[in-house]
This record gives C-alpha cells, sequence and structure tokens, in this order.
C-alpha cells in the first residue's frame, strides 16, 4: 500500500523531471538551420539578388536540384568545392552558378536568361 506522504513525493519528483525535461530540451536541442531568404551576389558584372526562399517555396524546387551533392543529402555553400578558378573536371563558382541558374531559367522558359535582367544592381 503506499501512504499520502509517499504519493506527494512521488508526484513532486514528477514534476521536478518534468520541469527538467523541458528546460534541458529548450536549452539544448539544436535549432533548425536557418535556410537564407535571399542571397545578394556581390560581383563585377553588378549585383545579383538571388530569391532563395521563393525559389524553393514557390517555384517548387527541390533542394538537390541546386544543391547537387556526391556525397549525402545536405546542401552545402557551392563554393565549398567550386573555387574562383575552375578546371576542365571542376567549373569554377561562376561557371557553376551561371550554368545552373541560367539552365534552369532556359529549360523551364520561365527566369532570367539575359544578362542584365540577373545583373540588374
Ligand atoms: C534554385 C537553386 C537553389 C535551391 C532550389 C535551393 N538552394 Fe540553397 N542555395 C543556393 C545558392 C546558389 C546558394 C549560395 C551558395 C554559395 O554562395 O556558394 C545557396 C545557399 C544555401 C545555404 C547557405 C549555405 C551556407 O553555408 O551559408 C543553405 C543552408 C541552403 N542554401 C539550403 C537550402 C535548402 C535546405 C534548400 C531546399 C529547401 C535549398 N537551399 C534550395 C541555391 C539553391
Ligand atoms: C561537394 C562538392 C560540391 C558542391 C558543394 C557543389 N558542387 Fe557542383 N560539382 C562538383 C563536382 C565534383 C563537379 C564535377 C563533376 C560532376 O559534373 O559531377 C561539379 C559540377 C558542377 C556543374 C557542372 C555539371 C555538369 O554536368 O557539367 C555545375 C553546373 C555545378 N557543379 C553547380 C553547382 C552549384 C550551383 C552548387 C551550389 C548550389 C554546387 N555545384 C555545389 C562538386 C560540388
Ligand atoms: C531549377 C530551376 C531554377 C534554378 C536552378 C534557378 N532558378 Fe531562378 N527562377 C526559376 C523559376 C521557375 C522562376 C520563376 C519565373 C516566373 O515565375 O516568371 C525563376 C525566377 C527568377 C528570377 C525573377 C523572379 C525572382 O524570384 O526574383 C530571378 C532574378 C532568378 N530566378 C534568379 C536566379 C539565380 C540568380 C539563380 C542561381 C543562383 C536561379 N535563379 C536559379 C527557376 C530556377
Ligand atoms: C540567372 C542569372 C544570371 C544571368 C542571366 C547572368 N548572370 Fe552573371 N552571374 C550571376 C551570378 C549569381 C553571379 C555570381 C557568381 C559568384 O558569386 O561567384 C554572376 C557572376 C558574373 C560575373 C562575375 C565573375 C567574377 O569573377 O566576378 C560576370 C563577369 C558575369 N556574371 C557576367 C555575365 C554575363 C556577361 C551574362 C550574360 C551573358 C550573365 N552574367 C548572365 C547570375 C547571372
Amino acid at each position: 500500500m503506499t501512504s499520502q506522504p509517499h504519493l506527494k513525493f512521488a508526484v513532486l519528483i514528477m514534476a521536478v523531471l518534468m520541469i527538467t525535461g523541458i528546460v534541458c530540451y529548450a536549452a539544448f536541442s539544436p535549432p533548425e538551420p536557418a535556410d537564407p531568404v535571399r542571397i545578394m551576389f556581390q560581383n563585377d558584372a553588378g549585383k545579383v539578388l538571388f530569391t532563395h526562399q521563393i525559389h524553393t517555396e514557390d517555384y517548387y524546387l527541390d533542394c538537390l536540384d541546386c544543391h547537387h551533392n556526391i556525397y549525402d543529402d545536405e546542401t552545402y555553400n557551392c563554393s565549398d568545392c567550386h573555387e574562383e578558378t575552375g578546371d576542365d573536371y571542376m567549373p569554377s563558382r561562376t561557371d557553376a552558378l551561371h550554368e545552373t541558374c541560367i539552365g534552369c531559367h532556359a529549360d523551364y522558359g520561365a527566369g532570367p536568361v539575359d544578362c542584365n535582367a540577373c545583373h540588374v544592381l
């Protein structure tokens, strides 16, 4: 048989454990990775505004349509692999971006393909 004081004590322990759990969860759960809303590419030809979030949400594109990945399903910066100057095997960062952005716009027949439609600023 459980006596009243024991029951109260058990309830108290439970409450303490629950609060500890909630606090720990709030304090230590890893934050969701924040995907960029928009990205401004600075370069010599004129700044390019890229609406990252609109591209993924409104145009229904898959992350991996752009973040092609040879190792896993994570999204990395293009420049982690594509450097300023490329070679026969590895396109430069600018070539990689031009081919991806303009290539898809041309394929879909939607989105800018002319230089000054992207390099607007
Ligand atoms: C239309 C092409 C495109 C799509 C679709 C896309 N991204 Fe991106 N994303 C980019 C480009 C371009 C960059 C900038 C990369 C750079 O500066 O090297 C970028 C940057 C990022 C970054 C910042 C990387 C860093 O380390 O700073 C994250 C995170 C990211 N994207 C996540 C996502 C996720 C998640 C999705 C799907 C929901 C997604 N992206 C869909 C093109 C795209
Ligand atoms: C983990 C490394 C890595 C990352 C990150 C990466 N790439 Fe690449 N990319 C490669 C390699 C390696 C090649 C060359 C081999 C191939 O075609 O798969 C390549 C080739 C390309 C090509 C030429 C494809 C073809 O078929 O000729 C384009 C375009 C490209 N990348 C665009 C991008 C863009 C845009 C991003 C960022 C959103 C990006 N890459 C991020 C490794 C990477
Ligand atoms: C996989 C396909 C795809 C890729 C890759 C892509 N886009 Fe687009 N983009 C679209 C579509 C679809 C539209 C919508 C056009 C419309 O509705 O008129 C668009 C529209 C745009 C527009 C005009 C409207 C807006 O949202 O700002 C700009 C600017 C643009 N894209 C820039 C870029 C840049 C810069 C890149 C490369 C970093 C890129 N896009 C890569 C599919 C793509
Ligand atoms: C769909 C959008 C888009 C179109 C269309 C486009 N560009 Fe770009 N361009 C970009 C982006 C994004 C970058 C930024 C690359 C980076 O940050 O490395 C860029 C970079 C450049 C650079 C800078 C290279 C450097 O090393 O700083 C030059 C030059 C350039 N573009 C010229 C052109 C010319 C010429 C055309 C027309 C034939 C053109 N672009 C069409 C998106 C576009």
